[in-house]
């Protein structure tokens, strides 16, 4: 099976950070940048997610613009691409806009930690794979995704899932959109947590574009193997 084409998309402050010390859902982009993301999720078939984001900042993950939903049906896509959350379901809340805003498929990979009972209460609303002990192997939740028809998968933070995919080996590209602000803080999520590589471990990235907008540069790379 053809591996999907994956990529991480974030918004990030000049020193790297998805948020504050906080860790609480922050403005770094702008409307212009907004709305790039936007195209972006309108043109992939799943938008994932780690379960700290969804536990914080619950997102909506849904195309926004009109436009857009009405050109995914005219392609004969759904509506929205599917929502896909990685992790554990202890916070997630039942009747938050992940599982419940606009009108996506609900996807959650999560391991057998989890409550049998909750897992339940979530396959009402989502298809629920319990996939690993303590951990999801991404490379099988990947292979899973392509099997359900995904081929175009957006990777949107945080850092922890942006990290996991990258050392998996299963990112194509990534696009960050630098905000004009630092954050500091050794405890802030950056662009990718989780353990770290040594230099020699280190990915490699080529350089693909570059745009501005507003206040906001947005450069692209692709991932060397
Ligand atoms: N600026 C942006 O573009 C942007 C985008 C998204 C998020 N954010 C920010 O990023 C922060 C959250 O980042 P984060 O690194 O803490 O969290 P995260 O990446 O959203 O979620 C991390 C959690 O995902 C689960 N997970 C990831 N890979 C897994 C795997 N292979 N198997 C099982 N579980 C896995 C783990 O959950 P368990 O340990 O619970 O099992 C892990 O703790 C928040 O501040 C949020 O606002 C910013």
């Amino acid at each position: 099976m053809e591996k999907p084409f994956i990529f991480i998309n974030s918004a990030i402050s000049l020193d790297g950070k998805l948020s504050t010390r906080e860790r609480k859902q922050v403005k770094i982009s702008n409307k212009e940048d907004l709305e790039r993301v936007d195209s972006l999720r309108a043109g992939a078939d799943a938008v994932m997610v780690g379960s700290n984001t969804v536990a914080i900042d619950d997102p909506k993950l849904t195309v926004k613009s009109e436009a857009l939903r009405n050109q995914r049906k005219a392609k004969g896509m759904p509506e929205n691409p599917a929502k896909v959350m990685v992790g554990s379901i202890k916070n997630i809340r039942v009747d938050g806009d992940f599982l419940n805003y606009g009108n996506a498929e609900k996807i959650i990979f999560t391991t057998e930690k989890e409550d049998i009972k909750k897992i339940e209460e979530l396959r009402k609303k989502a298809k629920v794979y319990v996939l690993g002990k303590q951990k999801t192997n991404v490379k099988e939740m990947i292979e899973i995704l392509s099997g359900l028809g995904m081929k175009r998968i957006m990777v949107e933070g945080g850092g922890t899932l942006n990290y996991e995919m990258l050392e998996a080996g299963l990112v194509d590209e990534i696009y960050v959109a630098i905000g004009p602000m630092i954050f500091g803080g050794k405890d802030a999520p950056t662009l990718a947590d989780g353990e770290g590589l040594l230099y020699e471990k280190k990915i490699n990235l080529e350089p693909i574009g570059t745009e501005t907008l507003g206040d906001v540069y947005v450069l692209k790379y692709k991932v060397l193997r």
